[in-house]
C-alpha cells in the first residue's frame, strides 16, 4: 500500500493488521495506488511459482484482469437478482466508479447481456490538467504499463502520469483492458466525478439514507444523482463498492461535516 494512503485510510490498516497481514508501504513516486501496484508485481514476478494472487483490480497481465472480474462478478449475478426481486424488473442504468475496473466489471458482467446502460465514473479530482485527475478512459491514449495494453494517462516521455483523486483506490493512470474494449465498442458510457461533488456526496448518502459510502464510490453516488435528475422516471442502480468508514478521519478533518 502507498505511504500516503497508508496514513489517509489509517483505519483499513490496523483492521489488516488486526487480521494477521503485514502492510509493506510503497515509498517510492507519488507512494499511492500505482505503486503500490508498482510494488505487487515486483513481489509477484520472483515468486510467480509459489503466488497465486497478487492484485485485486482488473489490471496487470492474464489472467489476472480476468480472475478478477470473474471474482467480481458475483456483486453483477446478485445485484441482478436483488433488482428484480425489489422492483420486478432490470434497472435502466448501473453505474459505478473506475479506478482500475473491477467493481464496475463485476457489476457491469451482471447485465453485459441485458438493455441497462453501463456507466463507469472516473475521478476528475481538482481540474483536467495532467496530475489533476485520474480520469484514464476520458482523457488517455493507447499505451502499456504493469504488463497489460489499454488506456492510459501518459506524460511527455510516455510513462505513466501522476494522477490524483480524493479517493485513494481510484487514482490510477490507466484501467483494465476490459474496460478499454467496452468503451470501443460502445457498450459503456463513461462520466467523471471530481473531488468537490464526490464529498458532497459522501454527506448526503450518509444523512439522507444512513449508509457511509466510500470516498471512491462516492464517486458513482455523485453521478447518478445527476443521472437520475435527468431521468426522473428511470431506476438507477449504484454499485457501494466499500464502506466509508477508512475514509471518515480523513473527510472530516479536510472537509467538516456540512451544518443544516
Ligand atoms: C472502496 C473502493 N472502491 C473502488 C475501488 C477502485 O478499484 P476498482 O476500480 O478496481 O473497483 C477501490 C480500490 O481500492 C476501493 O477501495
Amino acid at each position: 500500500m502507498g505511504e500516503v494512503d497508508i496514513e489517509k485510510e489509517h483505519p483499513n490498516v490496523v483492521r489488516m493488521q488486526i487480521l494477521g497481514a503485514k502492510v509493506v508501504p510503497a515509498t517510492h513516486g507519488l507512494k499511492t495506488l500505482k505503486e503500490a501496484v508498482d510494488s505487487a508485481f515486483n513481489a509477484y514476478v520472483p515468486n510467480a511459482d509459489t503466488t497465486l494472487f497478487c492484485i485485486g483490480s482488473v489490471v496487470g497481465p492474464h489472467p489476472f484482469p480476468r480472475m478478477i472480474r470473474d471474482f467480481q462478478s458475483v456483486v453483477g449475478k446478485e445485484a441482478r437478482e436483488q433488482i428484480l426481486e425489489m422492483t420486478g424488473k432490470l434497472p435502466d442504468h448501473a453505474v459505478a466508479c473506475v479506478g482500475g475496473g473491477s467493481n464496475a466489471l463485476g457489476l457491469f458482467t451482471g447485465f453485459i447481456d441485458d438493455d441497462v446502460k453501463l456507466h463507469g465514473v472516473e475521478p476528475l479530482g481538482i481540474g483536467t490538467k495532467l496530475g489533476q485527475h485520474a480520469a484514464s478512459l476520458t482523457y488517455g491514449e493507447e499505451g502499456i504499463m504493469h504488463g497489460f495494453n489499454s488506456i492510459m494517462l501518459k506524460n511527455e516521455k510516455g510513462e505513466p502520469a501522476p494522477v490524483y483523486s480524493i479517493g485513494s483506490g481510484i487514482d490510477y493512470p490507466s484501467v483494465g483492458p476490459e474496460h478499454a474494449y467496452l468503451h470501443d465498442i460502445g457498450r459503456t458510457i463513461v462520466g467523471t466525478c471530481n473531488d468537490a461533488d464526490a464529498v458532497d456526496a459522501f454527506y448526503k448518502l450518509s444523512q439522507l439514507e444512513g449508509i457511509i459510502p466510500a470516498l471512491e464510490s462516492a464517486h458513482a453516488v455523485a453521478y447518478a444523482m445527476k443521472l437520475a435528475k435527468e431521468n426522473p422516471d428511470d431506476t438507477i442502480l449504484i454499485n457501494l463498492s466499500g464502506r466509508g468508514d477508512k475514509d471518515i478521519d480523513f473527510v472530516v478533518e479536510h472537509h467538516p461535516i456540512p451544518t443544516k
